[in-house]
């Protein structure tokens, strides 16, 4: 639920214990003058072992890394629960609903700039059961795209997560961010990315990604 950056701030927020969280993610940074609109995919729900602080999720960071907006699956309570929200201040937003997921299930994501909120709608594709709310962060310049994996008292003994189709659209008409590979942060993930393609039209940049899995701990 921390940013990947404000991880300290965050944690002097949430009160959580300072103990430091385990992070694998991959980061698609946007260059200078450019930022994301929209981000959307699918998500493949993994098997949940026990209760624990799993929060796996794709989220958007600011330039300034303020905070992070994110589709968290949280393993708190022993059940899956996908919702989204943004952590922690600056603006403090009420956090979005969500619903329980399985393993197996598959939860399309979708997180779209409009003229003053970002929406974002998640869906169970098993059910049509969803969920849509707005944040008040259009302000926000949002350059990093990112899949993360953030453990605390856990470890990665879920197994893969494949996220599909995704799809990142970005203002500028630099495409660099989204044809080369992603920052792997502390080289700590095993993934693999398939049929990355790229558009430009009408100075909007779209990025296409047939797949993006996180394999395993390095
Ligand atoms: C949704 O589920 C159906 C079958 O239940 C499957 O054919 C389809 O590919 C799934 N869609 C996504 C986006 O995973
Ligand atoms: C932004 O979200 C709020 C709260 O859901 C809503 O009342 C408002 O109409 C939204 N504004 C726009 C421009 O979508
Ligand atoms: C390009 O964008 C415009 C709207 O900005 C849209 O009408 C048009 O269909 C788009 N062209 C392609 C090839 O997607």
């Amino acid at each position: 639920m921390c940013s990947v950056l404000g991880l300290i701030v965050c944690l002097l927020l949430n009160f959580r214990p300072a103990r430091a969280a385990t992070w694998y993610f991959l980061r698609y940074n946007a260059p200078s003058g450019s930022q994301f609109l929209s981000f959307s995919g699918t998500m493949s729900i993994p098997t949940l072992k026990k209760a624990g602080t799993y929060y796996l999720w794709p989220g958007l960071q600011p330039t300034d890394n303020s905070g992070v907006y994110q589709n968290v699956l949280d393993g708190r309570s022993g059940t899956w629960w996908i919702g989204s929200g943004w952590c922690c201040s600056n603006p403090s937003l009420p956090w979005g609903s969500g619903f329980n997921v399985n393993a197996g299930d598959t939860v399309t994501f979708s997180n779209m700039k409009g003229s003053s909120n970002w929406t974002s709608t998640l869906k169970k594709n098993s059910t049509g059961e969803g969920v849509s709310n707005d944040f008040a962060l259009a302000s926000k310049s949002f350059n990093q795209a990112i899949f993360a994996i953030e453990l605390d008292g856990v470890s990665w003994d879920f197994g893969s997560l494949t996220f599909s189709n995704v799809v990142i659209t970005a203002s500028g008409a630099d495409t660099s961010w989204c044809t080369k590979a992603p920052e792997n942060y502390k080289s700590a993930t095993n993934y693999a990315i398939s049929g990355v393609s790229v558009s430009v039209n009408n100075s909007v940049i779209t990025c296409r990604i047939n797949s993006v899995i996180l394999q395993s701990p390095r």
